[in-house]
This record gives C-alpha cells, sequence and structure tokens, in this order.
C-alpha cells in the first residue's frame, strides 16, 4: 500500500456573500494600491534624509504625494470594508491567532490614517506646505491647515519617524502571517486576497 501522505491546501471559507470566499473585487484593488503606494511612501520617506540639493524637492513630493494619496485610499476602503465586510476566516484558525491578526489590522488601518495627517500637519508647521515645488501630484497647491511653528512640528515630526518605523514591524508581522498561512497552514487565507 503507497503510504505517501499527500496535502491538498485548504479551500477559503465561504457564505452567501462571499461564494468563492474571496474578498470583493475593489477590496482587492484598496488593498495592492495601498501596498504600492506604502511602498513608495516608505521608501521614500527613510532615505530623503539623504539626499541632497534640488532632488530633495522630488523626494519630498513624491513622498508627501503618495502619503496624502494613501489616505484618501484608506477613508474609502474603510467606508466600503463598512458596507462589504470580509469574507469569513478559515474555521481551523484558533481564536488567538484571530485576534492576533484582527489587532494588526486594526493597527494598520490607524497608521494608514494617522500617519499622513501627523506629516500634512507637520510640513505645515515647519513653514514647508505642500505647494509649488512640492504640490500634491506636482499640480495641486494644498492650503496649509496651521503656520510656521517649530516646536509642534519637531513633536510632530518625531511621532511620524517613531510610527515610521513601527509600520515597518506590523508590515513584517503582516506579510509574515501571509506567508505562514499560505506556506505552512495552507488555510487558504492569502488566496482571498488575490
Ligand atoms: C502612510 C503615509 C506615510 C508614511 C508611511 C510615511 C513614512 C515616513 C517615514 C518612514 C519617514 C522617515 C522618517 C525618518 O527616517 O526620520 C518619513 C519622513 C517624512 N515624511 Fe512621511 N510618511 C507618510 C506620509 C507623509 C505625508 C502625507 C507627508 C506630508 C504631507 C509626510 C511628510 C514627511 C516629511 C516632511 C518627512 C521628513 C523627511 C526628512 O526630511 O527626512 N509624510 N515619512
Amino acid at each position: 500500500m503507497d503510504q505517501t501522505t499527500t496535502y491538498t491546501p485548504a479551500l477559503p471559507r465561504v457564505d452567501a456573500a462571499h461564494p468563492h470566499g474571496q474578498y470583493s473585487t475593489v477590496a482587492k484593488i484598496f488593498h495592492w494600491v495601498t501596498a504600492v503606494l506604502m511602498l513608495v511612501a516608505l521608501s521614500f520617506g527613510f532615505v530623503i534624509k539623504y539626499i541632497k540639493d534640488e532632488p530633495k524637492m522630488v523626494f519630498y513630493a513624491i513622498h508627501e504625494s503618495a502619503g496624502l494619496t494613501i489616505l484618501m485610499v484608506a477613508l474609502a476602503r474603510l467606508a466600503w470594508r463598512f458596507m462589504s465586510p470580509p469574507p469569513p476566516m478559515h474555521e481551523s484558525i484558533p481564536a488567538p491567532m484571530r485576534r492576533a491578526a484582527a489587532a494588526v489590522h486594526h493597527a494598520l488601518y490607524a497608521i494608514l490614517i494617522i500617519q499622513p495627517i501627523l506629516g500634512f500637519v507637520a510640513t505645515n508647521a515647519w513653514g514647508f506646505p505642500m505647494q509649488d515645488a512640492t504640490a500634491y501630484l506636482g499640480l495641486i497647491n494644498i492650503p496649509a491647515v496651521i503656520g510656521e511653528t517649530p516646536w509642534l512640528a519637531r513633536i510632530l515630526s518625531t511621532i511620524h519617524t517613531i510610527l515610521g518605523y513601527t509600520l515597518v514591524v506590523l508590515l513584517a508581522a503582516h506579510i509574515g502571517g501571509a506567508v505562514y498561512h499560505h506556506a505552512l497552514r495552507r488555510d487558504g487565507t492569502l488566496m482571498r486576497m488575490l
């Protein structure tokens, strides 16, 4: 008799609203657009301080435009999530793992909203609003919400940096979790977003 065990990956769990166990197409677009914009915002954000002279302005413009777009996408995405809840998780996933995933997702949503606002207000407080060389998408001047306030700018920028590193840790947990579900648990979790 053949003793070889073959493992077949579990299929995502289905319900009436998710007959294929998948996130909606709109939710998938929001997710992957956010992922690309995050890559841009984080990589440009971390290297700006090493760039000298004129290209620095281009780096600021790209970082800030990506960041502000992330805020708009996050707000639209949250509204969509309330109207179209995600598909059910696979029943084999234990409660502590569900709670950990939800905690990471909530923290990511919170940072997607708080981080761009902090960055935006910080630029205003530095007396360096999103106008002219750093206009949104190089085209749209965004009015400043506050005038130059260096003491506030220092505080906001420090929090912006701390949240930047926090985000990297959360993304490592998020991506690590997706790989763990896909490669080790084989419970169909990653397939729901593809
Ligand atoms: C989710 C969106 C955003 C993320 C993930 C993000 C992330 C970061 C990170 C990681 C840094 C580097 C911190 C450091 O090394 O000290 C940074 C710097 C910065 N960010 Fe953001 N940011 C976002 C949105 C924004 C927005 C919307 C603005 C302004 C409109 C902004 C303005 C700045 C500025 C001015 C710096 C300082 C760059 C420097 O001079 O070194 N950020 N950001």
